[in-house]
């Protein structure tokens, strides 16, 4: 258990710098339990505190766990440059606390990202010894051969990788279309791979990580959610 003052709350939550949240207490714009709360030295416990600012509902979050259902057209990177960047598409409070993307998924590709604050978190996501399998499903220009996949399955070689990177699952979805397993995550590892394979990626989606499904989040494109401890535990690797 914590106890913080109100202005320090507030700027562990994004709402801006110690001098700024201050002058939103003093305002009366901020109110705990129905309660405006217009001293910034009051203390609150942390744990669970609802507290709301120009009238909107926030909880105290120690860190955040957002999955997004990432659009085409927006960038992961931190300074965008062509695409507006999926931060544009949460509350700016999260960009103010120091929320990225979990790795990166492609201008154009849509589908799952992980976002957070959390540094140990993003680092085990990201590690290639986490080994945690990732679900894409791609539209291919050529047609999905048994060749193909089997291609896929026993490993390609890319430019720049030592061996082959071999797909952990690879099945045929529709003559254009195949489902992707893997757990390394390489810079434009699904489309290269194609490529390598004889084939080229036209549409790329993410639709899994670990064992969390995009579709069990029934998130639209555009939309996010906080990740509960339940989601968060199946993100794990399958070993
Ligand atoms: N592989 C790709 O080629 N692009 C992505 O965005 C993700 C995986």
């Amino acid at each position: 258990m914590s106890k913080l003052t109100l202005d320090r709350i507030l700027q562990s939550q994004g709402f801006g710098a110690r001098k700024w949240c201050r002058n939103l207490i003093e305002d009366g714009e901020v109110s705990i339990a129905g309660e405006t709360v217009d001293d910034y030295r009051s203390e609150f416990e942390t744990s669970d505190l609802a507290f709301e600012v120009y009238g909107d509902e926030w909880l105290y979050r120690e860190h955040v766990y957002i999955a997004l259902n990432k659009p085409a057209d927006y960038e992961c990177s931190r300074k965008p440059s062509h695409h507006p960047g999926v931060l544009s598409l949460l509350p700016e409070q999260f960009s103010l606390r120091d929320v990225q993307p979990v790795g990166r998924l492609d201008n154009d590709t849509t589908g799952l990202l992980l976002m957070s604050d959390d540094g140990a978190f993003i680092h085990a996501q990201s590690s290639p010894k986490s080994h945690i399998p990732k679900v894409y499903v791609a539209t291919t220009h050529g047609a999905v051969t048994s060749e193909l996949v089997a291609k896929l399955l026993d490993g390609v070689k890319l430019n720049d990788e030592p061996a082959p990177l071999a797909a952990l699952v690879c099945n045929k979805l529709a003559e254009h279309q195949l489902e992707i397993v893997l757990e390394q995550g390489k810079y434009h590892q699904v489309k290269r791979m194609l490529a390598a394979a004889d084939n080229h990626c036209i549409v790329l989606k993410r639709t899994q990580i670990g064992k969390l499904t995009l579709d069990a989040l029934e998130l639209d494109e555009g939309e996010w959610c906080h990740l509960s401890a339940e989601q968060m535990a199946l993100l794990v690797s399958d070993e």
